[in-house]
């Protein structure tokens, strides 16, 4: 267990969509999301001696670690939290690192900067001192530090970061069940662009306003759930077979019931609008909304293209980037640099 001997090691970590099933997936259905190839990087050294600036500090303008509009979200008392339970989970020497983390996917934009950031952090103190960690016991770790940024989570979010590809999630049950993660394979890649509602009101946030809401009508908002479960166990099939025109279809009715759930937002429903005009097979909203990101499904081969879309995005003033649905032989190019 001895130190690395070099100065600074890194832990990385991609950024993540929610296909079908945000929100549901918290009440006990099944989601599907994905990992995409952008991330989050943390370069972990021992600290100077004369330092005492910021133990965690952020080198990059994607990733503020802003203290709004989320302050319960990644702002620096989570971050805080987030260090103090990384001591009680790796041990006290903790205090001896400094981390600084690099990312290429904007925070509070539903793709999964938090979680990546947790896996990001475990995965670069198990690096530094030189012990390797199994997928299981960095999902546990980086489920401890993600619950410091979201409350409850379902665990979707590091439970796809850590597992990579596209993933079917179920939540583990109160009754003891287990959480079930499957990775799916798709026979052949495909686009996706992603577009930025600007930043989100934060999951916690998000997801007790939801809750809220549920508890004064639960039979409707069971309903709709319910509703969601079924288009993820349906996708999940088309997805495995490539049917992704199919599979757009339900991403357009997933969007509707995220609308009736409350967690559109006139900037989403204009993404999307924009990427259904342009071709794309559909669209919705991905992670917890009121902001955050969409995402467009696109085949070149019946749409303006993903870079048509992407630049439509960009025209219309969202922050906006293309990336690939993984498939089977493309998830090892997945890899962070
Ligand atoms: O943190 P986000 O924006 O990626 O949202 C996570 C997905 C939710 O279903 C809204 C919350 C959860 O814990 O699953």
């Amino acid at each position: 267990m001895s130190p690395a001997a070099i100065d600074v090691v890194f832990g990385s970590a991609p950024g993540k969509v929610i296909l079908f099933g945000e929100h549901a997936v918290v009440f006990g259905q099944p989601a599907i999301a994905s990992t995409i190839d952008r991330g989050i990087r943390v370069a972990v050294s021992r600290r100077d001696g004369q330092d005492d600036g910021p133990i965690l500090r952020s080198s990059s303008a994607m990733l503020p670690l802003r203290s709004k509009p989320d302050p319960d979200g990644e702002g620096p008392e989570r971050l805080r939290q987030a260090l103090t339970v990384l001591r009680s989970l790796c041990g006290d020497r903790v205090r001896e690192l400094t981390f600084s983390v690099d990312g290429a996917i904007p925070a509070g934009a539903g793709l999964g900067s938090s979680a990546a950031l947790a896996v990001a952090l475990v995965r670069g103190i198990h690096q530094f001192y030189g012990e390797p960690i199994d997928d299981d016991a960095l999902i546990d770790r980086a489920f401890a530090v993600e619950k410091v940024f979201h409350g409850n989570p379902s665990g979707v979010d590091h439970t796809t970061i850590v597992t990579g590809g596209v993933v079917a999630y179920t939540r583990a049950g109160d009754d003891g069940a287990r959480a079930t993660v499957e990775k799916l394979t798709l026979p052949r890649a495909v686009n996706l662009v992603i577009g930025v509602a600007g930043p989100h009101a934060g999951t916690a946030n998000a997801v007790a306003a939801l809750r809220d809401r549920a508890r004064r009508h639960p039979e409707h908002y069971g309903r709709i759930y319910d509703a969601i479960g079924a288009l993820s166990r349906a996708a999940r099939a088309h997805l495995e077979k490539g049917e992704f025109a199919a599979v757009g279809e339900l991403m357009d009715v997933n969007q509707g019931y995220l609308n009736a759930l409350g967690v559109s937002t006139p900037a989403i429903e204009a993404l999307c609008a924009i990427a259904r005009e342009r071709g794309a097979l559909g669209a919705k909203l991905s992670g917890a909304g009121g902001g955050g990101a969409v995402i467009a499904l696109v085949d070149d081969a019946v749409s303006d293209g993903a870079d048509a879309i992407t630049r439509a995005f960009a025209a219309a003033g969202y922050a906006a980037f293309a990336t690939v649905l993984p498939s089977a032989t493309s998830n090892a190019s997945q890899e962070l640099p």
